[in-house]
């Protein structure tokens, strides 16, 4: 068995976390992203730049890039659905950009207003503007392994359509279990079928866990050379768009579970831990991390 030597974590808390969250102040957010950073994480989703009709929860994201602490070496990334949203990011001084699909029609459609070809019609002008400005660009696919609306996704299409965004230019794509519905073996089958049009290098995943999966997933993941994880301090998230989707893996387990294993990621386990136990009293209740309650109950 080979799994990778080291493992980039890309913290998705502040905005996939954060985007559910109705009650959250600007202040608590800026804390949570300069936490993060104080704790060796080095690349994190801080916002993103939507409608705020659709999330109104992300509405503040340029306020929160505007009092976040820069640090070296830390990239701030903000989600970008249009150019109208590049613009922002932009403005915002966002040190990437993240592009998001779908491999369903349906959640497509719920998710950003519009099909699966024309949501990769909409991205290219904000690729072309994208590389004006030097900015890297991530693309998500969402849905990889099931759909609230259609249910069972084909994996043919998740490579389909991770194909597309790397041929458009994004430098990664990041499969998403939207609903945390996969299985370890669900996930070797669709990362065989992705890694046929794309290279093993250029792919990160991004699992929720509603069912409890997440880490199990990711370790398939690992086992197949995916050496990028995303995940979420203090398992904070869900989506809007799917109901009943829990928040991310819990960053605590991650990097509890990348220990045990010997692979390097460069996070602080006891100040990450922190950061969640901070961002959770904000939001009044307790981390979503097994790790973490661990860790609480040993001080
Ligand atoms: P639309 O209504 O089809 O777009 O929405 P529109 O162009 O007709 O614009 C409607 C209004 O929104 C207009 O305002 C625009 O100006 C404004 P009005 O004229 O009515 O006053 N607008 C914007 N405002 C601010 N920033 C913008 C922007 N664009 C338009 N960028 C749109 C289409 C894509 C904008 C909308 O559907 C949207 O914002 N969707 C975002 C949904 C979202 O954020 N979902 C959660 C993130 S995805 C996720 O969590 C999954 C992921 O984590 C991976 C995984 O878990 O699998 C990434
Ligand atoms: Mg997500």
């Amino acid at each position: 068995m080979s799994l990778p030597s080291k493992v980039r974590i890309v913290e998705v808390g502040p905005r996939d976390g954060l985007q559910n969250e109705k009650q959250v102040s600007t202040d608590a957010k800026v804390k949570l992203v300069n936490d993060l950073a104080d704790a060796g994480l080095t690349v994190i989703e801080t916002g993103s730049f939507v409608s705020p009709k659709w999330v109104p929860q992300m509405a503040d994201s340029s306020d929160v890039f505007a009092a976040v602490t820069r640090k070296d070496g830390v990239t701030y990334a903000a989600l970008t659905p249009n150019v109208k949203g590049l613009e922002a990011a932009i403005a915002a001084g966002a040190s990437e950009v993240a592009v998001f699909g779908a491999a369903s029609e349906s959640f497509s459609q719920k998710n950003i207003n519009c099909s699966i070809d024309e949501s990769l019609e909409r991205f290219t002008p904000l690729m072309a503007m994208a590389k004006e400005h030097g900015l890297p660009v991530r693309g998500y696919v969402s849905c990889v392994l099931g759909c609230p609306y259609e249910g069972d996704i084909d994996v043919a299409q998740v490579a389909h359509v991770a194909k597309k965004l790397l041929d458009m230019g994004c430098y990664e794509i990041s499969l998403g279990d939207t609903v945390g519905v996969g299985t370890p073996m669900a996930v070797k089958a669709m990362l065989e079928a992705v890694t046929t049009k794309v290279p093993v290098e250029k792919l990160a995943v991004h699992f929720h866990d509603t069912y409890g999966q997440a880490l199990a997933n990711i370790f398939s993941a690992l086992q197949l050379g995916v050496a990028t994880v995303d995940s979420a301090v203090a398992g904070l998230g869900g989506c809007p768009y799917a109901k009943g989707a829990s928040g991310n893996v819990a960053t605590e387990e991650l990097v509890y579970m990348l220990n045990g294993l010997g692979i390097e990621h460069g996070v602080d386990l006891n100040k990450l831990a922190q950061a969640g136990w901070d961002i959770s009293d904000a939001l009044n209740r307790s981390p979503n991390s097994k790790v973490s309650l661990a860790l609480k109950a040993q001080q």
